[in-house]
This record gives structure tokens, sequence and C-alpha cells, in this order.
């Protein structure tokens, strides 16, 4: 990896939110620049050049993603805005279909709002109920704490694959494997997974898995829906519109479209999507299995220094991810997070949407450090100097 392909990475900030957003690279904000300056057309209903090059360069991600996560069919990749719209469509288009009154679904306090909240509404709207799994002293998941927490009811677990403030990675190929003898359904929230490891959809035989694009190199506004394909020909598009239905009469006689197609209602971010696709050859280059050992690597650094700062508290020291969230004692996590911008380090302090989570780690609000491939042992020891400051609670009053 060459640090100037990223202009950020030259600046004066030290980035640690790779976990909210990641820095982008100059592969994608050239390859935005090309679509708007040389071929910015529609796409899927024109005849004319430049708008069959749009639509041959927004299908070719398409094909990128699906083989970057190994989806057996290229029509099982919809692209939706992000992780968010990604679980609502399957939340609200499939389970709200699929699950009736008092049918159960597993989450754990661990999820981030929108793994939570849709469920929430079906609770309301289909009489579903949703239960917790419990975590263990590390807020990790276990096989074990799946296994127990299945009953007769249970027809979907509801979890992340790595968590956004404890970043533990789940077993989650067992408890897919588990789930399934047991005829119960998968949707994994891939959002700080993806971006960080390899991922095979079909050797983990998972149902469904959203995640972003932003936080893999890409643009904002730009997300996938990974689905089996006999789960999204049964599920119904919330969004209609032009692009999605093949004809409709004024008595309201219609033919939707197949997927794809179906769940892509509207002109989508075309311009994202491209320029998804180029990263996603940027990141194949590095390669997904270096990109996870360089991160074990920091992470277990940045433990060990971390560990060294007085009065700190670091609630996920053990698990493999680059999610490092900690508290300094006394002093609130929003105002170390000002402290630490004033030289020029960027952490997201707070409850990070895991609103449920507190109430595991008794304490409301942290800080946190997310790692990406960019990042460096130098940045770790910057950090570290600055949070060792023993004037650090004078300058913060
Ligand atoms: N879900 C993102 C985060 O954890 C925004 O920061």
């Amino acid at each position: 990896m060459n640090r100037d392909d990223f202009l950020l990475l030259n600046s004066k900030n030290i980035y640690f939110d790779s976990a909210a957003t990641s820095l982008k690279p100059k592969c994608l904000t050239d390859a935005l620049a090309q679509y708007y300056n040389n071929y910015s057309a529609n796409i899927h209903r024109s005849d004319y050049d430049i708008s069959l090059l749009a639509e041959e360069k927004y299908e070719n991600t398409r094909l990128l993603v699906k083989n970057f996560i190994n989806a057996a069919k290229t029509k099982e990749i919809i692209f939706t805005s992000g992780t968010t719209d990604s679980l609502n469509k399957i939340i609200f288009g499939f389970f709200a279909n699929y699950l009736t009154k008092d049918d159960e679904v597993l989450i754990t306090k661990s999820e981030h709002a929108s793994l939570v909240l849709p469920w929430f509404e079906l609770m309301d709207t289909k009489g579903i109920k949703v239960s917790y799994m419990p975590l263990n002293d590390k807020y990790e998941l276990t096989l074990d704490n799946v296994i127990k927490s299945i009953t007769d009811k249970t027809k979907v677990i509801s979890i992340a694959y790595t968590t956004n403030v404890i970043g533990d990675i789940r077993p989650i190929k067992d408890i897919i494997a588990y789930a399934h003898s047991k005829n119960i359904l998968v949707l994994v929230d891939g959002a700080q997974s993806v971006a960080h490891m390899p991922i095979d959809v079909q050797d983990l035989d998972i149902d469904f898995l959203a995640f972003s694009a932003h936080k893999m190199l890409g643009p904002t506004g730009v997300g996938v829906l990974y689905g089996k394909e006999k789960y999204l020909n049964n599920t119904k598009p919330i969004i209609f519109g032009g692009g999605m239905n093949a004809s409709f009469d004024m008595y309201g006689k219609r033919v939707y479209d197949e997927i794809p197609m179906l769940l892509e209602a509207g002109t989508p971010n075309i311009a994202g999507v491209i320029g998804f696709g180029e990263v996603i050859k940027y990141l194949n280059n590095i390669g997904m299995h270096n990109i996870y050992n360089y991160e074990a690597e920091l992470k277990k650094y940045a433990i060990e220094k971390l560990k060294q700062v007085p009065n700190i508290t670091i609630y996920n020291a053990f698990t493999d991810s680059g999610i490092i969230t900690f508290n300094i004692q006394d002093i609130f996590a929003q105002d170390l997070a000002i402290y630490l911008n004033k030289y020029n380090i960027d952490v997201r302090s707070g409850s990070h949407c895991a609103k449920i989570l507190p109430t595991e780690l008794k304490i409301k609000n942290t800080c946190r450090v997310s790692l990406y491939f960019y990042n460096t042992k130098e940045e770790i020891d910057y950090l570290v100097k600055v949070l060792s400051n023993p004037n650090i609670k004078n300058e913060i009053i």
C-alpha cells in the first residue's frame, strides 16, 4: 500500500475512526470524477454509448462484489444506500412476511441500532418477540450461549459478524451451522467485518449479509444486501418506482422485474457503485488476508502500549478486530475525544449507536479507536504519548 493513495494520510490528522467510515483512496475519487466528467448518464434505460458504458461499469461492480464475498450468483447482490438500508430492505421485505405472531428473533445487547430498531418495529406491528442471547464476561457471544437461547419459537438469529463497540468477531460459521440444523435463518450485519477480513458467504452458508461501501474505502451512500437467491426471490420491495417494473396499466395491473432490479427502484448511486468497484480492486490487490493479519498485529501492539497509559480501562483487550474501546478514569469520554482532537487525533466517543450495550458495560459512554490497514505503530505511539500526558486533566478542564 502506498500512503500517497490517501490524501488525508498526508495531512496532520491521525485517523482512528475507520469503524465509522474509512478514508478514501485516490482511485475512488478519480473514478467518481471520471463518471461525472465523462459519461454521467443514467443506466438500465437508454441505448446511447455513455449510458451503456455507465451501465457496463455499474454491473461490473456487481460482479466484483459477487466475487469478493464469493456469492453464487450476481443476482444475489443488491445495491442499497448502506447497511441500514440493506437491513431494512430484508427485515421489512422478507421477514415481515416470513414471521408470524410470537415468532422469536434472537439478537444481543451489543447490536447496532440498525439491527435492533427494525425488529422492534416488527415487534409492534406483527407481534414478534425479540430476545437477547447473553454475552459472556468479555461481552462476547459464544456458540454455547446461542444454543442455550434457542427456543421452539426461534425463527431468526440476527447478529453482527464483528460488533462495532466490543469488536468481537463472532464464531459465525458454527452459529449458522447450528441455526440451520434447527431451521433458523441467520441475518448477518457485516458492516464491521467485510472491510477487514476475507468473507466467503457460501462457505459460511450465510442467508443474508448487509454491508456498506464507505467502511471499505468506498463512497458514502452505497451498500450491499446479499441474500441467497431462494430468499431474495421471496423478498418484496419496500420501495416502488422506475427501474423495478416491466409494465403497469391504469387499472393497477403490473409486472415487476426480477432480482436484482426488483429491489433497486429509482436511479441508483451510479457514480458511487462504479467507484466502489475500483476500491474492491484496490483491496483485492492488497489481499484481505494481509489486511486481517496486519490489523491483528497492530491491535496487539496497540493494546500492549495502551495498557501502560495511566488510569485507562480497556473494555475489549482480547478481541481480534481493530476496535479498541476505552475510558480514562474521571474523564468524560467526549471530553477525551475533544482533547485528542486538539492533538489532531480522530476518535469516536459516545455509545456508538449500540445503545443497549451500556447496560452490560455499566458505563454509558466510551472512547473508541478503530484501526485500518493504513494505520501504523508510529501513530499508536503518538496516541499513547498524548493519552499519557501528566497534565491531561488540566488540559481538559
Ligand atoms: N456504525 C458506525 C460506527 O460504529 C457509524 O461508528
